[in-house]
């Protein structure tokens, strides 16, 4: 995997800026104080600066010298708001409305990225993932030729031979029932994300049933949509629909689908919805020992992402570095 030493050498070549949407969050500042101790990440915390600076002395972290914007007094706030209005044309947006929106840090902070103000944002150590990735769908959008926002995680853990094993998962944040189209999306996404963390793909679409073992439409859909990415991305070993162990399991494999490409050893995994996604991940996380990154979000015009409420502080570091890197693809 690139590691954060590599990601960090890239940003030190060419520092970023990144939004922090919850300025008083004791994680948040403990993140902040890191990253303001080293030189390639310029944290912009959002909030009240009186009652940043209580939270951080209350909680003992140094944040001397970090930026902070309130947007309550935002010298350049019917600017935004101007700019709020005309992205947000077609819902009818009042002024009055938009300031509303403006104020909530969530919003606010999203717009300093669309501005160009700031690089990249992290939130969501208090805000739910709806009210984190809301603002960037309606006013950062998706990136041309993309149809939807999706999200992965990448899943890390010591390999017994040395080094890390890498994998990939995804959707397991965002798109809640994808469609077959929505699903080479995703996969085609996940595929580029994975390559950042130095994986080379090998993408298997999940599902209960191996080459046609079991019926139903999520089956036919599982494997239509891994028929439509080989496709159109013939180079990658591609396998689906199949099961997790038929994925994973070189002698599973052998048995229950000999001529699959993926051979058992899949390392980038599809999930038919979010429910088998986001439960599939967490397996793998509290089980499976793996360190899990993420939600990262696919297809936006700008690096946005979503924390857990349940983050620590090391989380909320080393996803601000996760977040500005990929603002530097
Ligand atoms: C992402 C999510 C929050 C969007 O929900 P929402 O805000 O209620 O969505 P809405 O349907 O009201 O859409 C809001 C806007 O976002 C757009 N949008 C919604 N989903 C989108 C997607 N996946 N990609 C791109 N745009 C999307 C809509 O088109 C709409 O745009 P508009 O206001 O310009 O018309 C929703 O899909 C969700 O809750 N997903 C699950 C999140 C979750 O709980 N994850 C588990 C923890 S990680």
């Amino acid at each position: 995997m690139h590691g954060f030493g590599q990601m960090i050498d890239i940003l030190k070549k060419n520092p970023k800026t990144i939004v922090l949407t919850e300025g008083t969050d004791a994680r948040v500042l403990e993140a902040s104080s890191r990253l303001l101790a080293s030189n390639f990440l310029h944290p912009i915390l959002i909030g009240d600066p009186d009652k940043i600076y209580e939270a951080a002395e209350e909680c003992g972290f140094n944040i001397r010298g970090s930026e902070i914007i309130n947007p309550a007094t935002y010298e350049k706030m019917d600017e935004m708001v101007e700019l709020f209005c005309e992205l947000r044309k077609s819902k009818g947006v009042t002024p009055e409305q938009a300031k509303e929106y403006l104020l909530q840090n969530n919003y606010f902070g999203t717009m300093l990225v669309k501005m160009g103000y700031a690089d990249s944002l992290l939130g969501g150590a208090t805000y739910s993932t709806a009210d984190t990735v809301r603002p960037a769908l309606q006013l950062i959008k998706t990136k041309p030729g993309n149809s939807i926002v999706s999200s992965c995680f990448i899943l890390v853990r010591p390999s017994a031979t040395g080094g890390n094993e890498v994998l990939a998962m995804g959707d397991c944040g965002i798109v809640i029932k994808p469609s077959e189209d929505e699903l080479v999306e995703i996969a085609e996404e996940t595929m580029r994300c994975a390559k950042i963390f130095g994986v080379d793909p090998r993408v298997a679409f999940l599902s209960y049933s191996t080459d046609g073992s079991g019926n139903g439409e999520d089956v036919d859909r599982m494997r239509n949509a891994a028929m439509k990415t080989k496709k159109r991305n013939p180079d990658v070993p591609i396998g689906g629909e199949l099961q997790f162990d038929a994925a994973v399991s070189p002698k599973v494999s052998k048995k229950k689908c000999p001529d699959s490409e993926i051979a058992g050893a899949a390392n980038t995994f599809i999930f038919p919805d979010i429910n088998a996604g986001n439960i599939g991940y967490k397996i793998a996380q509290r089980m499976g020992n793996f360190e899990a990154y993420g939600p990262i979000l696919l297809g936006l015009n700008s690096p946005i992402n979503d924390l857990s409420r349940g983050c620590t502080a090391a989380e909320v570091y080393s996803m601000a570095i996760i977040t500005a890197a990929l603002a530097n693809q």
